[in-house]
């Protein structure tokens, strides 16, 4: 062996790691954040990383830039395991000019998003830079556009998930937004597409640059990122329990684990739950929680648009999505964010194989001028678009209210949904008894001196007639009515026939989803 050229490699690979030097890595852990290689040791199994790129360097020389060189040009790069399933990653070290994007490190991101997809597996980005690198100008734009193509070449093939783990702003912030899934580390990161500096200037806002691209804002007001992290290890803890529900790609079929729950286990709590008297509101999550394995529900953008709530769990062992109302939330009506937030899912799980387990307890979609003037039909149009282009196995469970267009959107019959079952608390019909009353019998109650009286008669009528679950069934648009006790069994069993579904659509390019 040639020893010096040993020595070079040890050199180089030696520089690499210590990336912007021991001064800045101090100031990063200081800012309360790990280095890249820390955050891959911890998101990967132990040991797995395999580094791609190493030795890669900047091709730049403006700016005295040629006298500034580090081995791998700040970016980590590679491939390893998580849960012993093979994940590419790449992770932006802050302390190599500021994470920033070069002609030389977008290419590493190119390289490792090409394998992901060559090879059907999952790709993760952790992200913590100052953007495009300003001294390479053009060049590290062009390398923005490089990824944001593969970002949307890979969307539907294979999962791609974003940490959000310091700055991230102007148009770096498209390559997290075009990805499947957004983490973000509480006080430590930010997106925005203009910073405050810049909207002081220009609209004479005051804003920080936590209120405007904060972790909090993200999940709980924009909706631009799922999942908020306490620190960066929960960051990426979560990851790794994400990547336990997602298949490596759209073709692998959902990830399974050895279930110890019984399959027919019924939960007698269930039947008393849902709430005799139908605006009284309870907790959608204490429903999901008694059907699926172990109680263990993974919940996705948990804080924004709170009246739907999406996530993963398990059944029999197998991945599942579920979409359901909240009715402690806006009662559950649907409105403009839950439909975008539960469209967005459900072709998540659509594209990934994901059986999708819907309960629905909705009154209507949501009134007001705020939602009309909003495009509350533009967006609740994309709802109904996901749910009917869905062709993964689709059961229904209407817990209570299934009202009007709501009925028709939320994983009804007549999109093509395999199961629907309901409860008898199941009330099916084009409004509320109240509402239908009111127009239905508008001059008979003005010309009465007892309306209390006559409306309540009417009501009364009305929820006989229409609010129970026994004119749908009677038409087969609900398979059956069934007590809530036996929801798992039941929906295990479903799930089970459609294990081997397939379902077609028409000879097209691609829809024009509503967006
Ligand atoms: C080159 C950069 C850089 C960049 C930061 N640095 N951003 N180098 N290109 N974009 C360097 C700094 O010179 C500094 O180098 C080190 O990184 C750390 O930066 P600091 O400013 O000291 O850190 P901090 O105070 O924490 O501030 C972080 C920051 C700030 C908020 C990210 O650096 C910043 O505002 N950077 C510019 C952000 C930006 O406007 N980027 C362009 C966005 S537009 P030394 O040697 O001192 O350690 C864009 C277009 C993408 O990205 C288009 C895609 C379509």
């Amino acid at each position: 062996m040639n020893t010096n050229r040993l020595d070079e490699v040890r050199r180089r690979h030696a520089r690499a790691e210590e990336g912007g030097g021991t001064e800045r890595q101090t100031r990063q852990h200081a800012e309360g954040k790990l280095s890249a290689r820390e955050r891959i040791a911890l998101l990967l199994d132990e040991g797995t990383f395999e580094e791609l790129d190493k030795l890669v360097r900047h091709r730049c020389y403006n700016f005295g830039m040629e006298e500034n060189v580090v081995d791998g040009d700040g970016f980590v790069t590679g491939h390893g395991l998580i849960h012993g399933r093979q994940v590419f990653v790449f992770a932006q070290d802050f302390t190599v000019f500021g994470g920033s994007l070069s002609e030389a490190n977008a290419q590493k991101i190119v390289k490792i998003m090409d394998l992901a997809l060559k090879t059907g597996a999952p790709i993760i980005g952790l992200n913590d830079s100052g953007g495009a690198r300003i001294q390479e100008g053009v060049v590290s734009l062009a390398g923005y556009a490089d990824i944001f193509l593969r970002n949307t070449l890979a969307s539907g093939v294979i999962p791609q998930i974003s940490a959000i783990m310091g700055p991230c702003a102007g148009g770096a912030v498209y390559s997290p937004a075009l990805t499947d899934f957004v983490f973000m580390v509480n006080g430590t990161s930010h997106m925005f597409v203009t910073g405050p500096d810049v909207i002081k200037t220009v609209t004479h806002e005051d804003v920080t640059k936590e209120n405007l691209g904060g972790a909090v804002t993200h999940n709980s007001t924009s909706g631009v990122a799922q999942f908020l992290a306490a620190d960066d290890e929960d960051c990426l803890r979560s990851i790794r329990e994400l990547m336990r529900f997602l298949p490596q790609n759209n073709l692998d079929g959902v990830p399974r684990m050895p279930a110890k729950d019984p399959e027919g286990r019924a939960d007698p709590e269930l039947d008393s739950l849902i709430p005799l008297e139908s605006n009284k509101p309870y907790d959608m999550k204490d429903v999901i929680t008694r059907v699926v394995d172990d109680g263990y529900f993974f919940e996705v953008a948990e804080h924004f648009a709170r009246n739907i709530v999406v996530g993963f769990a398990r059944m029999a062992g197998e991945a599942i999505g579920i979409v359901a109302n909240q009715p402690t939330h806006l009662a559950g009506c649907l409105d403009i964010n839950s439909s975008t937030k539960g469209a967005r899912f459900v072709r998540f799980c659509d594209a990934f194989q994901i059986p999708i387990l819907t309960f629905e307890d909705v009154p209507g979609f949501l009134p007001g001028t705020a939602q009309e003037f909003g495009g509350i039909i533009r967006h609740g149009a994309k709802l109904l678009y996901a749910f009917a282009e869905a062709t993964v196995p689709k059961i229904t469970v209407i817990t209570r209210k299934a009202y009007g267009g709501a009925y028709c959107v939320m994983g009804s019959k007549h999109l093509r949904t395999d199961v629907n079952f309901a409860y008898p608390t199941a009330e099916i019909a084009v409004m509320g008894p109240e509402g239908a009353v009111n127009i239905l019998y508008r001059r008979e109650l003005q010309g009465t001196s007892d309306s209390d009286a006559l409306r309540e008669a009417k009501v009364s009528e009305y929820r006989e007639h229409f609010a129970n679950p026994f004119v749908a069934a009677e038409r087969g648009y609900i398979d059956d009515v069934i007590e809530p006790h036996e929801t798992r069994a039941k929906v295990i069993r479903a799930l089970r026939i459609l294990a081997n579904k397939t379902d077609t659509m028409p000879r097209k390019k691609h829809g024009n989803i509503p967006l």
